[in-house]
């Protein structure tokens, strides 16, 4: 019988693409995922024998979700600077608590070998050289810390009968179920699409390594079935090449089939700065990256041509969680009609469930919240306001076109009556 892969976050971008692969390749997959951005994203395997999808935030995940699965691969969490700096008490405790916890629940429940998405933005601002896995880190963002302390712990997990390896993957392009139009390869196809013009910002001279979405589900199925003497806590950087950003924005838009022009704006919020070297996945994993940019730059644009591509809010990752967060406060005012609570009481409540689950206090629902302390009813208001002000009016009315987006609200909305039920 064919072995099983959980796969956390396979909804997301490289999730819906690893999932797809993993299928063709004959594994089994349990695909978890909160489905943030709809699970229409593996729609095209819907029915497929081998494919069990579960709706769950791993913060609730424990060892029963990994049962009868011999590896699993993370690719959970808030995928971005930007996302991860919307609400530092969540990324923490989903990007690293939350996926730290995820490893111990798959190692507990005996999952053999465990793959964890890790990022090249924990060498943040490099020096000159291009810099090899042993170098030291210099994560510049909450998002980059989260990354590099959850790497740490699980590659620390690492045992005899639990092998576990840590892919640092270079900034991601190319064609996805899970379009991300907030990845700099992508970003700048569909700018060369809508406008016949690229804008590169910060001086140009940045550099960036980037690597195509299917070598990275490529490297992930090759960690998964590369002997465990040969990668068992090992970390690999996975990428293709590194370029200046002017250089990128050049590949870009030769591979373009019309004149695009290249524009230079002053200011960059992005500081990061490296270069990193690929030759150990290739020696030790055997593993190297073929998709040049102009391959994704061509699917990207052929796509976008035949309308076969989402360009909508959904796409833009910082702008779609701040719109559901929008959306979680519009839910719960209409909450306020509906059973005559004050939004700021039933928002406690939510947030303090959740609270309360932290601590080990219960699991969230009315008895967690309402035995929940006058210390986290304070907290979880702070929060509350929190996201009050860090609101932003980004949102358009395309959002709510699918299905599946709306039944993940239609959830969140009953999540909501249970807490205040
Ligand atoms: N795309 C890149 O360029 C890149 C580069 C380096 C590392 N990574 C890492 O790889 C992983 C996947 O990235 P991606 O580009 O596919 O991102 P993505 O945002 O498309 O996917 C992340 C998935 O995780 C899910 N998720 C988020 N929070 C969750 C929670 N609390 N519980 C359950 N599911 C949750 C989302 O619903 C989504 O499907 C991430 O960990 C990311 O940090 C990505």
């Amino acid at each position: 019988m064919s072995k099983t892969i959980a796969v956390t976050g396979a909804g997301g971008y490289i999730g819906s693409v690893l999932v797809g692969r993993l299928l063709d390749a004959g594994y089994r997959v349990r695909a978890l995922d909160r489905f943030y951005f709809g699970a229409s994203t593996l729609g095209r395997y819907a029915g497929h024998p081998g494919l069990e999808l579960k709706t769950i935030d791993i913060r609730d995940i424990g060892p029963r979700d990994f049962e009868g699965c011999w590896g699993a691969a993370d690719l959970s969490g808030l995928s971005n600077d930007p996302a991860a700096e919307v609400d530092l008490r969540l990324t923490w405790e989903i990007n690293e608590k939350g996926r730290i916890d995820l490893a111990h629940s798959a190692r507990s429940a005996g999952v053999e070998r465990y793959v964890f998405s890790g990022s090249c933005s924990v060498y943040g601002a490099g020096g000159d050289g291009a810099l090899g896995e042993d170098c030291d880190l210099n994560p510049l963002t909450a998002y980059a810390r989260a990354a590099a302390t959850a790497e740490e712990a699980i590659r620390a997990m690492n045992r005899p009968g639990f092998t576990t390896v840590a892919l640092r993957n270079a900034t991601v392009f190319g064609l996805s179920p899970r379009m991300r139009f907030d990845l700099v390869v992508n970003v700048m196809t569909l700018s060369a699409f809508e406008r016949g013009q690229i804008v590169v910002t910060g001086g140009g001279r940045q550099r960036r390594p980037v690597v195509h979405v299917q070598d990275v589900a490529r490297a992930f199925i090759r960690a998964l079935e590369a002997g465990a003497g040969t990668v068992g806590s090992e970390v690999f950087n996975i990428g293709l090449a590194n370029f200046q950003m002017i250089d990128l924005s050049k590949e870009v838009s030769r591979a373009m089939p019309t004149p695009v022009k290249v524009q230079f704006a002053p200011g960059d919020a992005d500081k990061r700065d490296y270069a990193v070297r690929f030759d150990k996945a290739k020696q030790v994993l055997g593993f190297s990256a073929c998709d040049g940019v102009s391959v994704g730059v061509v699917e990207i644009h052929r796509a976008l041509n035949a309308g076969q591509v989402e360009r909508g809010l959904v796409t833009k990752t910082v702008a779609w969680y701040r719109h559901l967060i929008k959306m979680q406060r519009v839910l719960d005012y209409g909450l306020v009609a509906r059973t005559g609570a004050a939004p700021a009481v039933a928002d406690s409540f939510a947030v303090a469930a959740r609270q309360a689950e932290l601590e080990g206090t219960g699991r969230t629902g009315a008895g967690a919240a309402r035995k929940s302390s006058v210390g986290g009813a304070l907290l979880s208001l702070a929060s509350m306001i929190g996201m009050l002000f860090g609101i932003e009016t980004e949102c358009s009315e395309d959002s709510f076109g699918l299905t599946d987006r709306a039944s993940n609200l239609a959830r969140a909305f009953e999540t909501v009556m249970a807490v205040a039920a």
